[in-house]
């Protein structure tokens, strides 16, 4: 049935997803990472949030319909309300609006890419707007607030808050670092600016176990300790190779970072797998090629199957005719997307979200 309430405004953003270099795995309290990380937002695999809010019924407490790709959906609804309900007390919206929210990602949501971070840290920009209509805070504030927030809805979305490279989580090698939001890295050679990021489809079923179960994991785990050691020492390392332009030592640390988290899934318990063979069948063919080409490429992954091929734009037509030639036997259906370092979040003004 058509709602016939008065729409009173509308917020639209598009948020991007971000792909870690040293991960956040583990957390403790609420939401707070027991190792910092590093990651850069993605320029194509991003989320549309729309919403449109007219006044509520007095009566209702929390009220909102959530739409994802054209229909309803009740199970992200869910999850929806219930993170609100944490929030609420923070947010005025939420005694006096009704929100109609629409939302879609430009990527398929089977393709394995988590999306939590986008869809997650463009719900919560929408909401900031919404606020921002009765009281204005800075744009710096504004994006704190938007990184605090995303946050508490999923850990990584708050590294989606800017552009290029972001860390969240504590550590002596950044004095501005938080457990609370993510700080951009701005000091960033030019090495690394436009690094592309190939995501190749090994396999796009939903995952096995949860990155939240993976994370609650990491509470007994043996390797505990030594994993937050590991994890402070590539942050301090990778910082300093970000500033002096260090590729090698980049590639070193994401290829560790991206086993180690394999690894910490492996030797957990109760234990689990998310690599699949074709996982290994491409990291052996980048391993070779870098070897015989010389040129600087390093892969890293995520809690799934898929693997990110990362290299500067330079080399894009090489490593394009080599993913061509020597990796797309290993992906579902020759499924990869050409991705790159993006931009961070976009306010759509006068667009309508169709
Ligand atoms: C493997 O942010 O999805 O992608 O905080 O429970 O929502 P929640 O977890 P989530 O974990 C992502 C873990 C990772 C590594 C990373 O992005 O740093």
């Amino acid at each position: 049935m058509e709602d016939s309430r008065k729409i009173l405004g509308k917020v639209h953003w598009q948020s991007p997803s971000n792909i870690a270099i040293v991960k956040y795995w583990g957390k403790k309290g609420i939401q707070i990472p027991i190792n910092p990380s590093i990651s850069f937002s993605l320029l194509k695999s991003y989320t549309e949030t729309e919403i449109k809010y007219s006044l509520k019924k007095s009566s209702e407490d929390i009220s909102a319909k959530f739409h994802f790709e054209g229909i309803k959906n009740d199970a992200f609804e869910n999850k929806i309300l219930n993170y609100f309900s944490q929030i609420k007390s923070d947010f005025q919206l939420f005694n006096k609006y009704h929100l109609e929210i629409k939302s879609k990602n430009t990527f398929p949501h089977s393709a394995g890419i988590a999306s939590s971070a986008s869809s997650m840290s463009a719900l919560v920009l929408c909401l900031l707007s919404i606020e921002q209509t009765e009281r204005k805070i800075s744009e710096d504030e504004f994006r704190k607030r938007a990184s605090y927030y995303s946050r508490l809805a999923s850990g990584s979305a708050c590294r989606s808050i800017k552009d290029g490279f972001s860390l969240w989580g504590e550590t002596d090698a950044f004095p501005s670092s938080s457990n609370d939001y993510a700080v951009q890295l701005s000091e960033i050679h030019s090495n690394f600016r436009e690094l592309q990021d190939a995501i190749l489809i090994v396999d796009s079923k939903q995952k096995k176990v949860s990155s939240t179960e993976g994370h609650r994991l990491m509470e007994n785990h043996p390797h505990k300790i030594a994993r937050i050691t590991q994890a402070n020492a590539h942050t301090a390392e990778l910082i300093a190779a970000l500033k002096t332009g260090d590729f090698s030592t980049f590639a070193r640390i994401s290829e560790i970072e991206a086993i180690g988290l394999h690894a910490l899934m492996m030797t957990s318990s109760p234990s689990y797998n998310l690599m699949e063979t074709n996982s290994l069948n491409i990291i052996e063919k980048i391993k070779a090629f870098r070897t015989k080409s010389g040129l600087d490429l390093c892969f890293t992954m995520d809690a799934g199957p898929n693997v990110h091929l990362i290299y500067p734009k330079l080399n894009q037509e090489k490593i394009t005719r080599f993913i061509e030639k020597e990796l797309l036997v290993y992906c579902e259906s020759d499924k990869w997307i050409a991705d790159e370092m993006g931009i961070g979040p976009i306010q759509l003004m006068n667009t309508t979200y169709e």
